[in-house]
């Protein structure tokens, strides 16, 4: 059946992280993480209380680096609307924004009640992810060679036109080693691996595809976007502790599983929204003007598969009039 155009949330969440983004941009560079960090939670948790839903943080950020957070139960929204599951990461990358590198973007993401993915006491995932020409068409148990030419074949490239973004950790010098081999070209990027995923599912970045560990947490809130434009994200638990895989096998967690996109997120009717804090190849950074400040936003709707880009001009003094967020 048809139905007349619904309310579309996402465009009320920008303002969700616009207000963290415009908050945590003033500590660029400045070296500390922990303060840009929860100068963008406090602007996010003010802003979501005109978002009306009924929300509740299923995907927060901290406790593996206990970061100030919007924790995992806090409830977020008007309590009016729909019932929803919510992923918060007010800085995703919080060492570019205190080192004043790229890709630190503020992220939120939403989907009805009880279908996001519960990582538990898994705070880390290997992740594959690829646009959408490339879905179905890998597999994460298989060599990385292999994957590299099957994405390559998918998307009518040689496998040296490709480039994988990677982070830069020790755990990945076998990956690296590996795709170095295969002769694709590589991105090292310290941090930001929700960046990287949008990334590797936007055409124009450079980027063909990413691989390796990251947070779990950040791969479902980069699942979400991914439901949105159709690409592939394959996930795997992935711990780097002994503590860490005796929680994770104690929750009653496979290693071995394979987790799909829409095993991740298991519906369509999802909303995403993302600003550019530091600046990268896909969102600028928030630029301050003297008067006020501009920011760029991606904003998805998964029902329609609408993906906008939002510039806004904000006014520092009108805003200071109003608003309970600190901006100028
Ligand atoms: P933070 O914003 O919490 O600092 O996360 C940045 C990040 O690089 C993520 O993009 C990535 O998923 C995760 O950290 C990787 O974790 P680690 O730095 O511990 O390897």
């Amino acid at each position: 059946m048809k139905e007349i155009p619904q309310h579309n949330l996402g465009l009320d969440l920008v303002r969700v992280t616009e207000a963290a983004a415009l908050a945590s941009a003033r500590w660029m560079g400045r070296g500390e993480k922990e303060k840009g960090d929860k100068a963008a939670v406090d602007a996010m948790r003010i802003s979501f209380e005109s978002v009306d839903i009924r929300g509740v943080v299923v995907i927060g950020e901290g406790e593996k680096d206990r970061a100030p957070m919007l924790f995992n139960g806090e409830q977020v929204g008007t309590g009016k609307g729909p019932e929803m599951d919510v992923a918060v990461d007010p800085v995703e990358g919080t060492r570019l924004l205190a080192y004043g590198r790229p890709n630190a973007i503020s992220v939120v993401s939403l989907a009805p009640r009880g279908t996001m993915y519960d990582p538990g006491p898994a705070f880390y995932m290997k992740k594959l992810v690829a646009p959408p020409e490339a879905k179905g068409k890998l597999d994460m148990n298989a060599p990385v060679a292999q994957n590299l030419e099957r994405a390559a074949k998918a998307l009518g490239k040689d496998v040296d036109d490709l480039v994988v973004f990677v982070l830069d950790k020790p755990r990945h010098q076998g990956l690296i080693r590996e795709i170095r081999e295969s002769g694709a070209r590589i991105q090292l990027h310290t941090d930001g691996d929700v960046a990287g995923a949008l990334m590797a599912v936007t055409p124009g970045t450079g980027v063909d595809l990413m691989m390796g560990t990251g947070g779990t947490p950040e791969g479902v809130l980069a699942a979400t976007a991914i439901r949105v434009v159709g690409g592939e994200m394959l996930g795997m638990l992935d711990p780097q502790s002994d503590r860490e895989k005796e929680a994770v096998l104690a929750a009653g967690y496979q290693l071995d599983q394979v987790l799909s996109t829409e095993e991740l997120v298991s519906s369509d009717d999802v909303f995403f929204a993302a600003t550019g804090i530091s600046g990268g190849a896909f969102l600028n950074g928030v630029e301050f003007t003297g008067k006020g400040a501009r920011t760029s936003s991606m904003v998805m709707r998964g029902r329609t598969g609408t993906v906008r880009l939002i510039e806004a001009h904000h006014t520092f003094e009108k805003l200071m009039r109003i608003s309970a967020i600190r901006y100028d």
